[in-house]
């Protein structure tokens, strides 16, 4: 692969210096340096809560720093708005996305800059749409821009949000882990782009978890720990390893820790479930104790299998079966009631409640076991609460704290523990560790493999093929709602889950 060439004597366009910041309760930035070079691709990465969507947040206007300087071009800005950060040519495309809702896809790429008609105050709809479609096609998804967003799935949300940051004519433009939700085949359209706004002298800041990412589209590479940061280094001089111990201040195996299950009986059963036009002839077990994995590409009906499983869509025809016995399962608190419990991959919707604190998160999938005559067990629900941030490192200030004040892995680490906590005996995880760093990555399939051991079935969803190969006792792999195939032991392999994902026989 052909990476520019960059000069590391040209001069930064962007430089941060001695940026700090504190929340109650949490220093997020101590005098942090970060600088910049026209067209190259930055990689800024650390731990769960190490500080970086608020060092980016900082850049892009939306939120304040308590002291440091931000220079574009060598010049002293003061970036105190959003606007005032697209007049200087930086976009950020967020982490936890910032789209309208109820408007669709094309008014939220031109939101507030909506091409004019040539009748003064009104807008060239015909124009907004064709432009939109351009910048999607170029993206390589398939998508009506005239969808509302809410209708969209978290993956074409993302590319959403992609597609408006690089719509802007913008020279830095920040990316706040865009791959978390992306399938290989998604991801190499993004990397294309990168690589043409690249070719632009357009400069990337990138932020992911997954480090092969880092190494394939990233020139230089900064790693923040605790606020602080370790160190900036040329890509070419760095190794997964190292960045690793960069990241967590020790040496760490990012090797899968699966424990085999041992077969024991059928926990759940879907017989010849149906939805017109999203799922066809859904046929599969799991049983207790045993890791079953789904594989697939963005909208082969994945998170629908487990959405109609859970009671949240409804469905035509077909069975499930929980011991045995045909169960009807017509809301998600049926399915709670029966033991099933999703993880769901879009926390906002199903999963959290934001403006609680993490405590009351954790609980409120129980209400059950923890409240006596309408009371609730305050003491218990604080220990478990507490035991549970230890069990899956939450990063908080304390258990007090309110969940959308949290870092994005650390949100997600707070769903796990709220399912953990209601002693499903059917799991559904969808895409379990998106926006997870290496080190509680780890945490969180030994957490599975001990579920797994005390007799939960585990349904996995994930489009990390390494994750599905490492964790699942067997992998289903899913294409246009169908159930392509099923894979196990030797046969398990990433060419033969992308060959069916792709609708290869
Ligand atoms: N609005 C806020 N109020 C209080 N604390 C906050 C707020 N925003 C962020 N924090 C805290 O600041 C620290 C840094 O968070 P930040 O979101 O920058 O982490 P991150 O590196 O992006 O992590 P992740 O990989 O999980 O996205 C965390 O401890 C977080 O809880
Ligand atoms: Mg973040």
């Amino acid at each position: 692969m052909s990476k520019a060439v960059i000069s590391n004597d040209a001069a930064p366009v962007l430089e941060m210096r001695g940026i700090a910041k504190a929340y109650p309760g949490v220093v997020a930035l101590h005098s942090v340096d970060f600088s910049v070079l026209p067209g190259e691709v930055h990689a800024l990465i650390g731990e769960n809560g190490a500080g970086k969507s608020t060092l980016m947040k900082i850049l892009a206007g939306a939120d304040t720093k308590d002291s440091g300087q931000i220079f574009i071009d060598g010049k002293e800005s003061h970036i105190d708005t959003p606007q005032e950060a697209m007049r200087l040519g930086v976009s950020i495309i967020y982490q936890e996305f910032n789209l309208v809702p109820y408007m669709n896809a094309a008014e939220n790429i031109f939101l507030g800059r909506e091409p004019a008609s040539v009748v003064p105050g009104l807008i060239d709809f015909g124009r907004m749409y064709s432009d939109a479609e351009k910048i999607i096609d170029e993206l390589g998804v398939a998508l009506d821009v005239r969808t509302p967003m809410n209708h969209l799935s978290v993956a074409q949300q993302q590319m959403v949000e992609i597609a408006k940051a690089t719509s802007r004519q913008s020279r830095i433009i920040a990316m706040d882990e865009p791959s978390a939700t992306l399938t290989d085949h998604e991801l190499e359209n993004l990397f294309g782009l990168i690589r043409r706004l690249k070719a632009e002298g357009v400069s990337i800041i990138y932020i992911s978890h997954r480090l092969e990412e880092i190494f394939e589209i990233a020139d230089r590479v900064t790693v923040l720990r605790d606020g602080e940061l370790v160190a900036t280094k040329d890509i070419a001089e760095t190794n997964r390893a190292d960045i690793i111990r960069m990241m967590v201040g020790r040496e760490l195996s990012d090797s899968i820790p699966k424990i085999a299950a041992e077969a024991r009986d059928v926990a759940l059963e879907v017989r010849n479930l149906n939805r017109a036009g999203v799922l066809h002839d859904i046929n599969f077990q799991v049983r207790s104790g045993e890791i079953l994995g789904i594989a697939g590409l963005v909208g082969a009906g994945r998170t629908e299998v487990a959405r109609a499983i859970f009671g949240a869509d409804p469905i035509d025809s077909g069975q499930i079966i929980m011991n045995g016995k045909p169960v009807t399962i017509h809301s998600p608190r049926r399915a709670i009631s029966l033991g099933i419990g999703l993880v769901s991959e879009d926390r906002k919707a199903l999963g959290l409640v934001l403006g609680m604190a993490v405590r009351e998160n954790i609980s409120l999938a129980n209400l059950g076991v923890l409240s006596r005559l309408g009371f609730i067990k305050r003491r218990k629900e604080r220990e478990i609460a507490e035991s549970y941030v230890k069990d899956v490192l939450i990063k908080t200030p304390s258990i007090e704290q309110a969940v959308q004040n949290l870092s994005g892995g650390n949100q997600q680490k707070v769903v796990l523990a709220k399912w953990l906590f209601t002693k499903s005996k059917v799991l559904i995880f969808d895409e379990p560790t998106r926006g997870i760093d290496v080190g509680a990555k780890t945490e969180i399939y030994q957490l599975m493999n001990r579920l797994a051991a005390q007799g939960v079935a585990i349904i996995m969803i994930s489009s990390e093929l390494p994750e599905v190969l490492g964790m699942s006792d067997r992998t289903l792999v899913m294409h246009e709602g169908r159930i392509a195939g099923e894979l196990s032991g030797k046969d398990a392999t990433q060419e033969r889950i992308m060959g069916l994902a792709t609708g290869e026989q």
